[in-house]
């Protein structure tokens, strides 16, 4: 089976599932984080070599106050419990986002986790955190002018190679698979530039209820896909087809 070397996971439902609950927003999130920490688990045993979890959007800052704040609370939470883990895990744990917004005990406990896990070899998480891409694209194109202005680079030495380099995501490779559950279908602001060739998983799945199961789903569903990248089909993928 033809496995993604880069999922991105665009976990979505967990205010949804809670009131279906009758229950607070933040009894969501709880769970929520809960699957997110079995989702991780999973994807490193199954050898996947890159994950990137959306965990908050920089429109998400404009959500109630009293949910923010939960959210910030959770995850300083998630990361100190949980940094011990991810080493015995073997996986290696860094955040893209503006974290100058985040409150400083969570990027503390951001900052220790990577510093703990730097030199794991494993799974390479990341954590998209108070990350926007027309943001990060924004201070991309920021630092390349800057470049032109000092003199350093002409406008015509910018080519696709220098953005992506520029991009906060730099240097994981641009995510083979998006997953988003509770069936919305749309990016919400997430790796706009680097999804240009990615495959697209939808489920109406909410996110607390999301298992392992699903994702094995989401894997085959990507394994049988034909990747074609504007050019013709191989043999190799014609073959995909007719099985
Ligand atoms: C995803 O669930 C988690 C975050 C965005 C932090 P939501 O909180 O968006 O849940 P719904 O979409 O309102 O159900
Ligand atoms: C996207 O979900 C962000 C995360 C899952 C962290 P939202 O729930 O914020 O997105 P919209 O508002 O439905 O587009
Ligand atoms: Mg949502």
């Amino acid at each position: 089976m033809t496995l993604p070397k880069h999922i991105a996971i665009i976990m979505d439902g967990n205010g949804r599932w809670a009131q279906l609950k009758r229950k607070p927003r933040t009894f969501g999130h709880i769970k929520g984080t809960r699957v997110a920490k079995k989702i991780i688990t999973a994807c490193s045993r199954q050898g996947i070599k890159n994950l990137t979890l959306y965990a908050f959007s920089t429109e998400n800052w404009f959500r109630p106050q009293t949910e923010v704040s939960f959210l910030m609370k959770l995850l300083g939470r998630y990361l100190r419990k949980e940094t011990e883990n991810l080493v015995k895990e073997n996986i290696r744990f860094s955040v893209i986002g503006d974290l100058s917004k985040l409150p400083s005990d969570v990027f503390q406990a951001i900052q220790k986790a990577s510093e703990t896990t730097a030199q794991c070899t494993g799974l390479n998480l990341v954590f998209a955190l108070s990350y926007g891409s027309r943001q990060e694209i924004t201070v991309a194109v920021r630092e390349i002018a800057e470049k032109v202005a000092r003199g350093e680079i002409s406008p015509g030495q910018i080519d696709e190679a220098m953005i992506s380099t520029s991009l906060s995501t730099y240097p994981t490779p641009d995510p083979d698979l998006i997953v988003r559950t509770s069936g919305e279908q749309r990016l919400s602001n997430f790796l706009l530039w680097q999804a240009a060739y990615s495959e697209f998983y939808f489920t109406e799945v909410l996110w607390p209820n999301f298992t392992e199961a699903h994702l094995d789903e989401a894997l085959s569903a990507f394994s049988v896909r034909q990747r074609r990248y504007g050019k013709v089909a191989t043999n190799d993928n014609l073959e995909k087809l007719s099985n």
